[in-house]
């Protein structure tokens, strides 16, 4: 049989959970880092337009005076005080000066369409990279009439009438945003980092958790299909692998008690097909042998005879026995039902004796009965009452020395009678009392079967009376004699 390792369960969790987790944490940041990306860098363009619109107010007038020197040195001083780098390109689309670091990096970077564009009166704005450069661009039309800027505010900018007299192409390094973002997402990344080992730490404790219970049941199913049923589940919790746990435990329970039932019947068995063929096997094989001997025809007329009544005394015990077999099994079968009618337990015990006295006076002992004055009728099948009678006189018979007496009792103790046979046998011993009702059991094993006693006589009177809704009892004293008793219920609801 193959069984799933739980620790593929363990592991296959605890990767969902990392990869839940990571997935999670990763979309996070990256949509953190680009809001702040973008949230930096619009203030950077923001701040980038606002210095541009103010430089090329300011650079109007040189450029449309041509003043070169004016505006250059003009230029330098609005570079040095916004540390930015600035290109001026007159109306066709030269560049007239340049000023700030690094100029000739910028002039690589703008296109001559950009140019012409924002020559048309728009703005453009861009951002360049480079190996050693990262830098955001703003170019921005100079209007002939700057004046209204001023005046009238930056609406007037956007007036179409206005006259393009040249741009100005303003840059601005974006390492300190860089920077910035850089020390971000370490932070971000940081962050996740710390989030990741709390995660494998919840997911190791959560997983386990999960895990071990179903480790546990793998493990106890394991041995239940190895037929060990001893071993429990050892998980408790409200939850519902706490439910499985109970269940299974339940279970298992029931069904290890089931299959232990079922062992302990199929056991009975064996050991009633083992009793019965040694019972049959004596009587069988003396049948045998004497049939031989009988066959060869050598013995005297004397030895045939005693040869025949041995013989007549086995099929009579044969006979005797598979008789008490067919009644004791048909006792215990489930549709077996008594036939009960109101009886008085007295004339039916008189009844009973009547036939036994002539069975005592072959041994020369006297059967007595004692009935209580009131004893009232009860419910019971008459004849099986008179086979539990002839069943326990035998008994006393058989194991009283000749000449001795044997009492029967009846009386009523107000819920039913109490029938009792005493006699003054042999008696039982203390450790054979509980065993005589077993099957077979016999105290003295060496007894030979020619007092035609096959062991199952007080089986059968235990399950009369069972059915009856009684119980039997037995008391004796080994050398001194017997009493075996059994009770009946006055009205039996069974
Ligand atoms: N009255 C008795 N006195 C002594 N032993 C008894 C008496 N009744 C029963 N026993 C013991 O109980 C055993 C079982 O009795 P029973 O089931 O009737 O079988 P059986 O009579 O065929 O031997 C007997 O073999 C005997 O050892
Ligand atoms: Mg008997």
């Amino acid at each position: 049989m193959k069984i799933t390792t739980p620790k593929r369960i363990f592991t296959r969790l605890m990767i969902s959970y990392l990869v839940v987790t990571l997935a999670v944490l990763g979309v996070i940041a990256i949509i953190f880092i680009n809001l702040m990306q973008k949230y930096f860098f619009s203030i950077e363009g923001f701040q980038l337009e606002g210095q541009g619109e103010k430089a090329a107010s300011l650079l109007e007038r040189p450029l449309l005076e041509k003043d070169l020197l004016t505006l250059s040195r003009m230029a330098e001083t609005i570079a040095f005080s916004y540390d930015t780098y600035l290109w001026v390109i007159d109306g066709q689309g030269s560049i007239i000066t340049t000023a700030g670091i690094d100029p000739h990096k910028l002039g690589l970077q703008v296109e001559k369409y950009e140019i012409a564009h924002v020559l048309a009166g728009n703005y453009v704005t861009k951002q360049i990279t480079g190996p050693d450069y990262n830098s955001l661009i703003h170019m921005t039309p100079i209007y002939e009439n700057p004046g209204s800027i001023f005046d009238e505010g930056i609406v007037s900018i956007k007036d179409e009438k206005m006259n393009v007299i040249g741009a100005l192409a303003i840059c601005h390094p974006l390492w300190p945003v860089t920077v910035t973002i850089s020390k971000l997402k370490r932070l971000v990344f940081y962050a996740a980092g710390g989030a990741t080992i709390l995660a494998l730490f919840l997911g190791y404790s959560l997983s386990r958790k999960i895990a071990r219970p179903l480790e546990d049941m793998s493990r106890v199913a394991l041995s239940v299909s190895q037929g060990d049923y001893q071993n429990r589940i050892n998980y408790s919790s409200n939850d519902e692998l706490g439910q499985l746990a109970d269940t299974l435990n339940y279970a298992i329970e029931h069904f290890g008690t089931t299959i232990e039932q079922q062992h302990r019947l199929v056991e009975l068995q064996q050991e009633f097909i083992s009793h019965v063929s040694h019972e049959f096997r004596a009587p069988l094989t003396s049948l045998q042998g004497f049939t031989e001997l009988l066959k060869e025809g050598k013995c005297s007329a004397g030895e045939r005879d005693n040869y025949l009544e041995i013989m007549h005394k086995d099929t009579v015990f044969l006979g005797r026995l598979v008789q008490d077999l067919l009644d004791l099994t048909g006792l215990e079968s489930q549709g077996f039902t008594l036939q009960k009618e109101r009886c008085a337990p007295g004339a039916a015990l008189g009844r009973s004796l009547k036939q036994l006295h002539y069975t005592a006076a072959l041994k020369d002992i006297t059967l007595s009965l004692h009935v209580q004055e009131y004893v009232p009728d009860i419910e019971a099948d008459e004849m099986r009452l008179h086979q539990i009678m002839v069943n326990l006189v035998e008994n006393a018979i058989r194991f009283s020395p000749p000449g001795s007496e044997i009492k029967l009792s009846l009386h009523y103790d107000g819920e039913g009678i109490m029938i009792s046979v005493a006699d003054k046998g042999s008696g039982i011993p203390a450790a054979d009392l509980p065993l005589i009702w077993n099957r077979f059991y016999k105290v003295d094993k060496a007894r030979t079967r020619c007092d035609t006693g096959t062991g199952l006589g007080l089986a059968i009177v235990k399950r009369i009376v069972e059915l009856h809704g009684g119980r039997v009892s037995v008391e004796s004293e080994p050398g001194k004699g017997t009493i075996v008793s059994i009770w009946l219920p006055q009205k039996a609801d069974l």
